[in-house]
């Protein structure tokens, strides 16, 4: 059995006053939900009042991005050890938005992937194909050679910290969602990716979250699909009632 995780990531919106306001009301609405792991990822700037807000809940706390070591003359960047320290417990590492425009490389996603786990912290690996990439019927391929570039070195014993997010990219802020058959046929290789590269207790128990235009009224049919373990939400977790109302049609699936 594998404990559905859907994930709000706010990316470059909210000061902290917006932040406490949304987790106020986040909490308000799905304080009942066990069966959901719940993750808010705030700009940095509002982790530690957010944390403050949620430590009597089970809602966790994850950051964006982090560098891969812990300290050092690298202005503007933030350590995993920093991120630790505000109350993270999850890291979203390699967002298709950091690839586009931050030069985030497979090489980098896996440094920042080990540098994340040895401070105890579990990334959220983000993969995804272009719609270019999928037109021109390179779909796996891409996914492959993010998730195998991604992981170099990892050992199976840590699989169990990792959450991968499959995001095509074309379905990100764009309305246009995959369809639950295009999602369960991408997370159901990664899986046999995952077998291939260590066994199946990790392949088994690896959560792999749907990303890309969820919103309430499209959570369902994806959630249903077997390969699918939860959401990594962008738009929709800005707004209280939306993220919530995709957390408890969650969780009336009654997956976890
Ligand atoms: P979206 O973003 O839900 O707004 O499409 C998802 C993401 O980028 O993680």
């Amino acid at each position: 059995m594998r404990i559905p995780i859907i994930a709000g990531n706010w990316k470059m919106h909210k000061t902290v006053d917006e932040s406490i306001e949304l987790t106020n009301a986040i909490k308000r609405s799905i304080y009942e939900i066990e069966d959901v792991e719940t993750v808010l990822c705030p700009p940095f700037t509002s982790l530690s009042d957010v944390n403050e807000m949620i430590m009597d809940t089970n809602i966790k706390l994850g950051a964006q991005n982090c560098y891969w070591l812990n300290e050092g003359a690298y202005t503007g960047e933030i350590a995993p050890k920093m991120l630790k320290s505000v109350g993270c417990a999850y890291v979203i590492i390699g967002h298709s938005e950091r690839r586009a425009m931050f030069g985030e490389t497979n090489e980098t996603v896996n440094k920042k992937i080990v540098a994340a786990l040895k401070e105890g912290l579990k990334p959220i690996m983000c993969v995804g194909e272009k719609l270019k990439e999928r037109e021109a019927n390179k779909t796996f391929d891409v996914i492959k050679d993010h998730v195998e570039g991604g992981l170099k070195g990892i050992a199976g014993e840590d699989m169990k910290n990792i959450v991968i997010a499959y995001e095509p990219v074309w379905a990100i802020g764009t309305g246009k969602i995959a369809t639950p058959k295009q999602a369960e046929e991408v997370h159901k290789f990664i899986r046999e990716l995952i077998l291939k590269m260590y066994d199946k207790s990790v392949a088994e128990a690896l959560r792999i979250q749907y990303g890309g235009s969820v919103k309430p009224d499209n959570v369902e049919g994806i959630m249903k699909e077997a390969d699918v373990d939860g959401a990594l939400v962008g738009g929709a977790s800005l707004k209280a009632d939306s993220f919530a109302d995709l957390i408890k049609k969650t969780n009336a699936l009654g997956k976890g």
